[in-house]
């Protein structure tokens, strides 16, 4: 008995070696953690059991027979985050560069189909060299069974991606589908094909940085949700955001005690807005002295800086925060803005999220780029996002709410549940002057009366009351109250049941 338990702890220590001392030293000189030591430090201690760890490829051409390392490129398992059950897989540049196989692709697979089954959250971990180029076709199929599983996950379990190395060809596309792309700043890429491919097609010399480092994806492209200084950051971070985050869309978010108190009031906010309506500040700032201790986990910082998106917590129960950003392009709504937060509103809707919208928004975006790019498409996105969403729906307007922006930010009319102004809100189809120079046409050469007339639409409508009036408001509030009111709607809405037609799917504008 001894010698097969013996036999059996050496196989273990073989695999667990991957693909052997020189390759993990060459992984650590790159500034990277090996597969195995990014789950430690993921997961709670001790608690990761892998599963598959013996598994090989079944390939024999190109001499493959002879070259066999157990568990084929990719650790998976299960274990927990602060005590909660996730799924994660992590390739192993170390063993074939983490490149996929048939085999390789079952493990992921089998994982995926559990979490789904089960309930939890699947992690992937990205630093691989795309499909086993031995394997030819088999390995595009083992691509499209994970992808297939991807989708199928979507709006079931959350699923997070962490690119650590490169990532490209197959390899970009399950990512693509999950809800949320870390990125480690200088050592990770990602990319459809590389820097070769791209000079031979379209002849242009771009670096594995320049066409798909973090750089690119979490400020340019927006495919990334952000990007963290090194492994060890990332992986941390990861732990955090999980707790904001249900197992699966058959549960409430996790609440937990806060030791912030419901009805704290903050009365540096009586002052955030300058009396000047053209003066930016900081709505980051509303969001941190609002949420229980401060504590904000922001999603895409770099990406659409204009609106801001993120998890925190209000007495205890976790919300998602949408908020227009006065300080970036003074909050308007252009097409990265729309597709980020839209994107963000649905995970929040599909995994029982509550949203909190912070608006500030003088109007969308004009001019040929953003038409030219889509904006009525994209700025659709976030209309519909917020219009179907059945999650309770919290919105507190700070100053500017104009024009379609108004309808689209969680207004009344899409179903806001408590919709609140600050005094010093401005509800109207446009800015006062904006709006003078239309109706009042004729009068243009005359700069005196053009004042008189842009007073008198301000006074009408540079103010919270006529809408408040109407009941599109529910009430304003005192700035330094607004965490007070904002908990106490939110457990109005504890047992909030809403209830779209059946259908079988929506057909968001894409
Ligand atoms: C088999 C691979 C591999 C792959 C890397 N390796 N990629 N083996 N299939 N796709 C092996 C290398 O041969 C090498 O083995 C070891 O992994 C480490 O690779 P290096 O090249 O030495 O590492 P590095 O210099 O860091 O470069 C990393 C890399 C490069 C940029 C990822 O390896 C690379 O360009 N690989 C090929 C990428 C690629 O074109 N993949 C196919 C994409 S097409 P030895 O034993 O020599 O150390 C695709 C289509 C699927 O994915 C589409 C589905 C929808």
């Amino acid at each position: 008995m001894k010698d097969v338990l013996d036999q059996l702890e050496a196989k273990r220590s073989a695999a667990r070696m991957g693909g052997g001392e020189a390759r993990i030293e060459a992984q650590h000189a790159k500034g990277k953690l090996t597969a195995r030591e990014r789950i430690e430090m993921l997961l709670d201690d001790g608690s990761f059991e892998e599963w598959d760890m013996f598994v090989e490829h079944r390939c024999t051409d190109f001499g493959m027979a002879e070259k066999k390392i157990p568990g084929d490129g990719v650790v998976t398992g299960h274990g927990t985050i602060n005590g909660r059950l996730v799924y994660v897989f992590s390739k192993d540049f170390t063993v074939f560069g983490g490149s996929l196989s048939e085999t390789h692709a079952q493990k992921i697979v089998k994982i995926q189909k559990a979490a789904i089954q089960n309930g939890a959250p699947i992690i992937g971990i990205f630093d691989a060299g795309g499909a086993r180029i031995q394997e030819g076709v088999a390995s595009l199929g083992g691509y499209a069974d994970i992808f297939l599983q991807n989708t199928l996950a979507s709006g079931v379990v959350p699923q997070i991606s962490m690119i650590m190395g490169p990532c490209a060809g197959g390899d970009v596309y399950s990512p693509a589908i999950t809800d949320f792309i870390f990125m480690v700043k200088d050592t990770s890429y990602m990319y459809v094909t590389g820097p070769d491919v791209v000079k031979t097609v379209t002849n242009e010399t771009v670096t594995h940085e320049e066409l798909g480092g973090a750089s690119v994806h979490a400020k340019k492209s927006g495919v990334a949700d952000g990007a963290f200084e090194n492994d060890l950051e990332a992986l941390v971070q990861i732990r955090r955001l999980i707790d904001f985050l249900p197992l699966s869309n058959r549960e409430t978010p996790p609440k937990r005690p806060s030791y912030d108190t419901a009805d704290r009031q903050e009365p540096s906010l009586d002052t955030l807005v300058p009396s000047n309506p053209n003066k930016p500040y900081d709505i980051k700032e509303l969001i941190e002295k609002v949420a229980d201790e401060g504590d904000f986990f922001e999603i895409a910082p770099d990406y659409g800086s204009n609106i801001v998106t993120g998890f925190g917590r209000l007495d205890g129960q976790p919300v998602g925060f949408v908020a227009n950003q006065p300080m970036s392009l003074a909050g308007v709504l252009d097409i990265d803005a729309s597709r980020k937060a839209g994107r963000f509103v649905r995970f929040c809707d599909a995994f029982n999220i509550p949203v909190v919208t912070f608006v500030d928004v003088p109007g969308f975006l004009p001019g040929t780029k953003q038409e030219y790019g889509g904006l009525i498409k994209h700025g659709a996105k976030l209309l519909f996002a917020y219009a179907e969403a059945t999650v309770p729906k919290l919105t507190v307007i700070t100053r500017k709410a104009y024009g379609g922006a108004y309808d689209v930010m969680s207004s009344k009319h899409l179903r806001g549940d408590v919709n609140y102004a600050w005094p010093t809100a401005e509800i109207a189809v446009m800015g006062a002057k904006g709006a003078a120079e239309i109706i009042h046409r004729k009068d243009l050469g005359d700069a005196d009366k053009m004042a008189a007339h842009t007073k008198e639409y301000e006074d009408r409508f540079a103010n919270p009351f006529v809408a408040a009036g109407r009941g599109y408001i529910d009430d304003v509030i005192m700035p330094h109250n607004t965490r007070k009111r904002l908990i106490q709607a939110l457990r109005t809405l504890k047992n909030k049941k809403c209830e779209n037609p059946w259908k079988k799917h929506d057909n968001i504008p894409l």
